[in-house]
């Protein structure tokens, strides 16, 4: 059509990537971005940043008037910086302080809140409009953007995904044991597809896409090749 407002939501194209911690979500949806020139959301790291602010105010990640009360008075921001996400928690870059391993252990409890849910999907949202944008999350294809253009959900085995994410750690120079991060791994997967708001699960017009023996080089490859199938890459 001629005439059209380009930042209007008909402009807006989602691909949506959700699946749980460990299948390489972060990596290949940043470098699927840059693969097809879309910006990309990183929504982990919004509940992430609440998560910290409830950390230093001293609530209990559970207590949900407390939590809801509190993240409702901040300002989160996602900004690019050179193809990284930066996130800024009222205007301070905290993208270091919110891998820390605490703010792992609260964060899915946060993100059981149904008012801080509300008001991260509408801010989602808002950030996407108009845009063509690689989503990534745990709910982007059922709840945030249920009419995204393509979604893709990644699974791997929770072994394959504990040794991804402890090679990580190690990689980060931080202390990591495969054994707790198995714990964690099973323990947020757990808290996370069984809560009450939006909780984890595959779309059902989703692409499930087992990356457990797979390189992020072939995840990569295969999901490039979803989107010019079904978007058309613009470049
Ligand atoms: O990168 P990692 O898999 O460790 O997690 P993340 O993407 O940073 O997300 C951290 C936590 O935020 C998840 O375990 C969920 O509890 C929550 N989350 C969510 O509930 N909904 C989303 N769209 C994204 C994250």
């Amino acid at each position: 059509m001629t005439g059209e407002d380009p930042t209007t939501a008909d402009a807006t194209q989602v691909v949506a990537i959700d699946g749980p911690a460990g299948t390489g979500k972060s990596s290949v949806s940043r470098l699927l971005a840059d693969e097809i020139g879309a910006q990309y959301l990183d929504t982990g790291a919004m509940y992430r940043a609440a998560s910290l602010a409830v950390l230093r105010a001293g609530l209990a990640p559970d207590d949900e008037d407390a939590v809801a009360n509190l993240v409702s008075g901040l300002t989160i921001d996602l900004r690019d910086r050179d193809g990284d996400t930066v996130v800024l928690l009222d205007d301070e870059d905290v993208s270091t302080a919110i891998r820390a391993a605490d703010v792992t252990a609260a964060v899915s409890a946060v993100a059981a809140n149904a008012a801080v849910r509300e008001q991260m999907v509408r801010l989602q949202q808002e950030v996407a409009q108009g845009r063509f944008v690689v989503v990534e999350g745990r709910d982007i294809g059922t709840v945030v953007f249920p009419d995204a253009e393509l979604k893709v959900f990644l699974t791997a085995t929770p072994e394959a995904r504990a040794l991804r994410r402890h090679r990580q750690n190690l990689a980060n120079g931080t202390e990591s044991d495969l054994d707790e991060v198995l714990a964690s791994v099973n323990r947020r997967d757990h808290l996370d597809s069984t809560r009450a708001v939006s909780p984890l699960r595959r779309a059902e017009d989703a692409l499930e896409f087992d990356t457990s023996d797979l390189t992020l080089a072939q995840v990569l490859a295969a999901l490039t090749e979803m989107v010019q199938q079904r978007i058309g890459v613009q470049r």
